[in-house]
């Protein structure tokens, strides 16, 4: 599965560690959350093409490059608002593109219940956030959505993933290029992750 990127490095291992561990608090988890994001958004936005500027340092006039690229953040609602700080940090003037999607807890099937996308979204790459990649249910259907509103440039970033997830996803969109910080091992009976951390949106808003 080449549109599936794996980023492994010993920091992010170690965060994933305390990020898993279920005595870690909200706090914590909130900001390894952040931290882990910052990685694997920086990965996912190495081919992002650059212009050429003209600008002025205190000593001379120069040629320096600039990001060419029109970006839109989608969140999926509501676990991914733990992420967003993060993106804005790297990406300040990146648009936004809600997407709420809740889960049918007997089908597993995720359904659209929200939508807030920016009027020129169809000329911005994309990068959708989910911490968790489960099923790949809502993976699938959010890149259904966007290339409907005619997106072209898709990334898609999760913490943590199932395999089967992955494998469903690229049965509809193998031209979408998905960077997670771990491939776990399993889903269980009730659609989470295993061994996983547990509802990452519950665990982010201390609810539960
Ligand atoms: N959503 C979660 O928050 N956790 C899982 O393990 C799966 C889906």
């Amino acid at each position: 599965m080449n549109n599936i990127n794996l980023v492994s490095h010993p920091l992010i291992e170690h965060k994933l560690a305390i990020l898993r561990d279920k005595n870690t608090k909200p706090f914590h988890f909130r900001m390894l959350i952040d931290e882990i994001t910052s990685y694997l958004l920086y990965e996912s936005t190495k081919d992002l093409t650059l212009k050429e500027v003209s600008i002025n340092t205190p000593i001379i006039k120069t040629k320096a490059k600039k990001i060419n690229q029109k970006i839109m953040i989608c969140p999926i609602l509501r676990a991914a608002l733990g992420m967003l700080d993060s993106v804005f940090k790297l990406i300040p003037d990146a648009s936004v593109g809600f997407l709420g999607f809740a889960r049918d807890e007997q089908t597993l099937e995720s359904k659209l219940y929200f939508q807030k996308l920016p009027k020129d979204a169809s000329s911005r790459v994309a990068i959708i956030i989910d911490p968790m990649f489960a099923t790949g249910s809502t993976a699938i259907n959010a890149c259904d959505l966007l290339k409907k509103y005619g997106v072209k440039d898709i990334k898609f970033i999760s913490l943590v993933a199932s395999p089967i997830g992955l494998e469903n996803f690229n049965k509809f969109h193998k031209d979408v290029k998905i960077y997670v910080a771990s491939i776990d091992e399993c889903l269980n009976e009730n659609g989470y992750i295993v061994p996983g951390l547990g509802d990452a949106g519950d665990r982010v808003f201390n609810t539960l």
